[in-house]
């Protein structure tokens, strides 16, 4: 996961060295954030070579890159350790006056701070009522350790062990803690407001006689999944659905359909209206190059029926296609198109790898990779994704997402509530 640590100007700077580790050598991407401050105790290179990632502490730095917006919004936890009697007085207040407190103030994660201060500065009734103010907005704040102080005093006020911080951030994030789920559903549900999603769900079936199709086994569940969450985030939603094994959700704005080219038409009609184009339906690539108007009979000669199949339009790509041509400007509609693929390969990384050539070739925004292997992922409940996007890097690898449909269907819409924040952010 992508994790943000902040470094407050304190003695124990030196230690958050070691969380840092921790946090890297369990395979997490980790930007480090320290104020000015506590550059004064550990130096930038320190961050920079332990991290593998550029560093800073200033909101005037990389401006291009909008990073308080960048870094805030993809972390998937924010702990700050050393957290100081001033940060936590700033987080408090919700000030933004350096690159650290920008950042905590567009968390969309957990964030837990780890205190570090003499014994009276924590138990100053200042200190007490920012960490109660902080901890009433659902921020872990860690009672600090008992022990010997930078001088020769002690008391509380001692950073807790590195490994302790490591604990309770993984714990934190597994939990789903950090924002109280009533302040977590009423953010998104004013995520989305005033935007209009279309979503394509279901299987497609193409006719070959009045009681014959060709079918596929998608059963509408990640499509209906993903119309519920951006529901509940507050959009419009336009629900295209071919065949379903589920019901269609209440409160969508609903077309049905049968066939690829029933779909096509639906999608031209619906997505230049809509912000965002899901592409969740599976569609069928093929489909007999004539319909029969009667039922296909067995021939007394006893010869086998052939049937000869064309190409369907790939809707998605055309979709990506004339949104472009419709928006030299930019600001043509949708401005974000997000795709789907089911892949099968012999590796993580072929499948990786025919994700990322078929995000180039369809020139969506972002394509929602589904491994399927030996247990299929068509009816499960249960299901593992990448999120891949022009835009991954290194140092910002996809994320992959493990879980319901309904949790994966909120964390593509979170993802989606980014990229249009991102796209507003960056002029
Ligand atoms: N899709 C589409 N039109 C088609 C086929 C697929 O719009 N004729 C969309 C699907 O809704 C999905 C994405 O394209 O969002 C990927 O579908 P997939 O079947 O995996 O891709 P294909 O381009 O058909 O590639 P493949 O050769 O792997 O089947």
């Amino acid at each position: 996961m992508r994790i943000v640590l902040g470094v407050g100007g304190g003695i124990a700077a030196y230690k958050s060295a070691s969380l840092l580790r921790l946090f890297t050598e369990a395979g997490h991407n980790v930007s480090v954030i320290p104020t000015e401050a506590s550059t004064r105790f550990v130096g930038v290179a320190t961050w920079e070579a332990l991290s593998g990632n550029p560093v800073s502490s200033s909101v005037f730095d990389e401006v291009e890159k909008v990073n308080h917006v960048r870094l805030g919004h993809e972390a998937d936890l924010i702990v700050v350790a050393p957290a100081t009697a001033d940060l936590l007085a700033r987080a408090a207040a919700g000030q933004a006056d350096d690159l650290l407190t920008n950042t905590l103030l567009m968390a969309r994660g957990p964030v837990l701070f780890a205190p570090a201060m003499h014994t009276e500065m924590w138990s100053h009734p200042a200190t007490r009522a920012n960490v109660a103010t902080l901890r009433s907005r659902g921020v872990l704040v860690l009672d600090p350790a008992v022990g010997r102080l930078t001088g020769k005093d002690s008391g509380a006020g001692r950073l807790p062990e590195p490994d302790e911080i490591f604990a309770a951030a993984i714990a934190a994030v597994a939990a789903g803690a950090g924002v109280p789920a009533s302040e977590a559903a009423a953010s998104e549900a004013a995520a989305l407001h005033g935007k209009t999603v279309t979503i394509t769900a279901g299987g497609t079936r193409e006719s070959l006689d009045p009681v014959r199709f060709l079918g596929n086994r998608s059963s509408g569940k990640q499509g209906v999944a993903l119309a519920q969450a951006a529901l509940e985030a507050g959009a419009r939603v336009r629900f295209i659905a071919a065949h379903m094994d589920v019901p269609a959700p209440d409160g969508v704005e609903l077309t049905r359909v049968e066939s690829a080219l029933e779909l096509r038409e639906a999608v031209h009609r619906a997505a230049p209206g809509s912000d965002v184009l899901i592409m969740a339906a599976a569609v069928a690539d093929f489909r007999p190059d004539r319909n029969s108007d009667t039922k296909i009979k067995k021939r007394d000669d006893g010869t086998n029926p052939v049937i000869t199949l064309v190409r369907n339009p790939d809707i998605l790509a055309e979709a990506v296609e004339a949104r472009n041509a419709a928006g030299a400007s930019g600001a043509a509609r949708p401005s974000l198109i997000v795709g789907f693929a089911a892949e099968t390969g012999d590796g993580t990384s072929e499948v990786l790898d025919y994700g990322r050539q078929k995000l180039a070739r369809k020139g969506c925004e972002l394509l929602v990779l589904n491994r399927v292997g030996t247990s299929l992922v068509f009816g499960q409940d249960s299901t593992e994704v990448t999120l891949l996007s022009p835009q991954d890097s290194a140092a910002a690898p996809a994320p992959t997402y493990t879980g319901t449909k309904t949790e994966i269907a909120r964390r593509i819409l979170a993802r989606v509530v980014r990229e249009l924040d991102a796209a507003v952010a960056v002029p």
